[in-house]
């Protein structure tokens, strides 16, 4: 690490799904947001569950909610989150499996319906980005499911939502980096977990992002392996050091502070 470089922070949250989303976990990285006060914020997707869309999982008959309710819900809860960064601070959205699921229905769409979503026009106005900013949420940047690999928000890192679900923790970790052969932190495991690797090319490490959905959704049968949490990444240009906040319960401790929930649990 260079000493001229000033350390930056970001801070990685992901897999709200709303509108299953836990109140508690959210309150306590908006705290951190406020205390870190970062250069960048990352939302790693699954942000919005779009169980409406799916074409694997069947809807709850009692879910009164239509896809245009937990859109807003979740736009309002973005808006919010960029309106607490600093002057200058960027906030960037990488879509998950669970947005693309609205990708997946227009793709698959037979009979008259096929003809209606190749319109030019649906073609251009039915994204996340415009039906994002339809919303309400502005200077979000956003990134499709795809290629995400590709893009570098914080330097020298991987940022992605993550395909890969393994059965402990920092195996899903393990499998990205085995894949990627770089460091990087993804979500969609919903699970914490650090794994290092050093070899010829250096020191790599891959973390997995946790989450912040409920963590005893009515459709699990069994209790899921699942941790609340978020990563607070410090970096510079050619440096970078990823710190866990593990969320217990609507609590965390971090750099000697402790974080509650502020709405009762
Ligand atoms: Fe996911």
């Amino acid at each position: 690490m260079s000493n001229f470089n000033r350390v930056k922070s970001a801070i990685w949250y992901s897999d709200q799904h709303f509108p299953h989303h836990d109140p508690h976990c959210l309150d306590v990285v908006e705290q951190l947001i406020q205390y870190e006060n970062p250069d960048i914020l990352i939302n790693g997707g699954d942000t919005v569950d779009a169980c409406q869309v799916s074409e694997k999982f069947s809807i709850d008959p009692m879910m009164r909610e239509w896809l245009q309710d937990d859109i807003d819900q979740a736009a309002q809860h973005l808006a919010y989150y960029k309106s607490l960064l600093k002057r200058g601070a960027t906030a960037h959205y990488l879509l998950g499996n669970h947005e693309n699921r609205l990708e997946k229905a227009i793709e698959n769409a037979t009979g008259p319906r096929k003809e209606i979503v190749r319109l030019r026009v649906f073609q251009e106005h039915v994204t996340w980005e415009k039906i994002m900013a339809d919303a309400g949420v502005g200077n979000w940047r956003i990134y499709g499911y795809g290629y995400q690999d590709q893009i570098q928000i914080v330097p020298n890192l991987i940022t992605k939502h993550g395909t890969k679900l393994s059965q402990h923790s920092a195996y899903t970790g393990a499998a990205e980096l085995r894949q990627h052969g770089r460091s990087g932190i993804s979500g969609h495991i919903h699970r914490m977990g650090l794994h290092y690797k050093s070899d010829a090319g250096g020191n790599h490490v891959w973390a997995e992002g946790g989450c912040c959905c409920i963590l005893q959704p009515k459709y699990m049968q069994a209790t899921p392996n699942w941790q609340h949490g978020c990563w607070v990444i410090h970096y510079t240009n050619d440096w970078f050091n990823m710190t866990p906040v593990f969320i217990q319960d609507g609590y965390a401790r971090y750099n000697k502070e402790d974080f509650y929930a502020t709405t009762a649990l």
